[in-house]
């Protein structure tokens, strides 16, 4: 079963994804030479396209979405690569002849792909008449399936689908890509916390005051109102990017960097998330959102929520997790933060105790990438302190090398068979154990907590505020203060 023939197989191909994400994402790592030495891109949608046609959406894709990587004379060589095949996705009868067509292209063992870049409805068909058409046989290579979010619209949905996809694909054929996983200063939390000695011994309730993890987006709905208005921003960001940080920046130490390692202290710390009350939960939605094309006149999905949790384990008994994150807000900037406490005993008589800054780290995933520590310094000729910033920029730090785009290694890592970026079922079904009594809870009660309206623009409601003056702390934000 060793071949170096692989196939990538694309559902859905026609969609924004492959153009925007999955060519763009393909043709860096074969400008790079990190694809398999023989291989097919093969793109499955209902136009009726052949494959010049398909290949020339494409490559306008590649000068709209990546022109800095693109170029002509590698674009030859990389467009033979791909075909196209139509069909209907839900159809048994239009897979009849795939089989064959692959083997046409491959001519011998091959390793396949099947990437499902699909509307949520196409899952389970296309699952179904991949095990129907005996596609997922591992005979002459492997066979592994990525599946985009949305997984699941609830834990039951979810069950469903894993169900599903568990009759055709056994679990380590599974794929179920989250791309903030594949974000490079993700990637970075764990190296962060363990490539290093010096954090992780104040990385827990002893030296931690609260954590924060803050995702704005500047972007409104859009021309997805369609989707987002059925899904709200707690399904379409809490239950995958958000919990998956928080995994990140709480999780144990795993024993190595393997898949299963890494992902079973993740599975264990999403477990050990407290069920929250409704009173610790904010949701609120911007101004103009029901005007916009598709949303439901009268809708009472949020874009924006903020919530508090509390994760039952040693590390972090007693210390609140606040996650936020919304649309048409001030900027977009995903920030994760550690407040750390107070010193124990202040001896300096100038500074009243409540003046005095907490020590803060900030991990900024994105647009500038890096890390802030805030920490206390004697300003010159005074008695008093400043806060004053240690900061490190990838831009700066690493120059001359770019970030790749997180689909660049989250194709790759499947090629490679490595899931470690990858989530698995029971880290997405405890994630929506956690978010549906949240979702369900606000759609029977419209008081608990009643939704509220934020300016376009904002920072969000001033509810979200509220929740962190409660508890006598307030929102930090240590990226853009600095940002390069
Ligand atoms: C997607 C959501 O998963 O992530 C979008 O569906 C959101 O609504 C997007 O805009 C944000 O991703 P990024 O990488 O731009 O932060």
């Amino acid at each position: 079963m060793n071949t170096t023939t692989t196939t990538i197989l694309i559902f859905g191909a026609s969609g924004d994804l492959t153009r925007r994400k999955l060519i763009p994402a393909l043709f860096n790592s074969y400008r790079k030479g990190r694809l398999p030495e023989n291989f097919h891109i093969v793109g499955f949608a209902r136009r009726p396209w052949d494959d010049d046609e398909f290949r020339e959406l494409l490559h306008e894709g590649m000068l709209e979405f990546a022109p800095e990587a693109f170029t002509a004379e590698k674009w030859s060589e990389f467009a033979p690569h791909i075909t196209y095949f139509q069909g209907n996705l839900d159809t048994p009868a239009d897979y009849d002849h795939l089989p064959t067509y692959l083997a046409d292209l491959e001519n011998g063992p091959v390793n396949r792909l099947y990437y499902l870049a699909t509307a949520p409805e196409f899952f389970v068909p296309i699952v179904k008449n991949l095990g129907a058409t005996a596609m997922a046989d591992e005979v002459d290579g492997w066979r592994r399936l990525v599946v985009e979010k949305p997984f699941g619209h609830d834990l039951q949905s979810a069950q469903a689908l894993n169900q599903a996809i568990h009759a055709v694909f056994a679990e380590p054929q599974v794929y179920r890509i989250d791309h903030y996983l594949g974000k490079e200063t993700a990637q970075n939390i764990l190296y962060f916390r363990f490539a290093n000695t010096i954090f992780e011994p104040v990385w827990n309730r002893n030296y931690v005051d609260n954590v924060q993890i803050t995702v704005t987006e500047s972007v409104d709905v859009g021309r997805r109102a369609g989707y987002y208005d059925q899904a709200g921003v707690v399904r379409d960001m809490f239950q995958n990017h958000l919990l998956q940080l928080l995994s990140l920046i709480a999780m144990e130490p795993p024993t190595s960097f393997a898949a299963d390692a890494v992902r079973n202290e993740k599975a264990k710390l999403l477990q050990a998330i407290r069920p929250l009350p409704l009173s610790d939960t904010v949701r609120a939605q911007y101004e103009g959102y029901l005007q916009a094309d598709g949303v439901a006149p009268g809708s009472q999905t949020p874009t924006y929520a903020a919530l508090k949790l509390y994760v039952d384990n040693w590390r972090w008994q007693g210390v609140p997790f606040y996650l936020r994150s919304g649309k048409a807000l001030a900027r977009k900037n995903t920030e994760l933060v550690i407040v750390f406490q107070k010193p124990p005993h202040l001896m300096f008589d100038a500074i009243a105790d409540a003046d005095f800054s907490s020590n803060v780290l900030s991990i900024c995933i994105q647009p500038d990438e890096g890390i802030h520590l805030r920490f206390e310094a004697k300003a010159p000729d005074s008695t008093r302190t400043d806060s004053v910033d240690m900061e490190f920029h990838y831009r700066s730090a690493f120059k001359g090398n770019s970030l790749p785009d997180a689909y660049e290694r989250l194709l790759l890592d499947a090629l490679r068979g490595d899931a470690s970026l990858y989530t698995r079922s029971d880290s997405i079904e405890a994630a929506w154990r956690l978010m549906d009594p949240v979702i369900q809870g606000w759609e029977q009660d419209p008081q608990s907590p009643p939704m509220v309206a934020y300016q376009t623009g904002s920072w969000g409601p001033a509810e979200a505020e509220q929740l962190l003056q409660h508890d006598g702390r307030a929102w930090v934000l240590g990226c853009m203060e600095h940002a390069e």
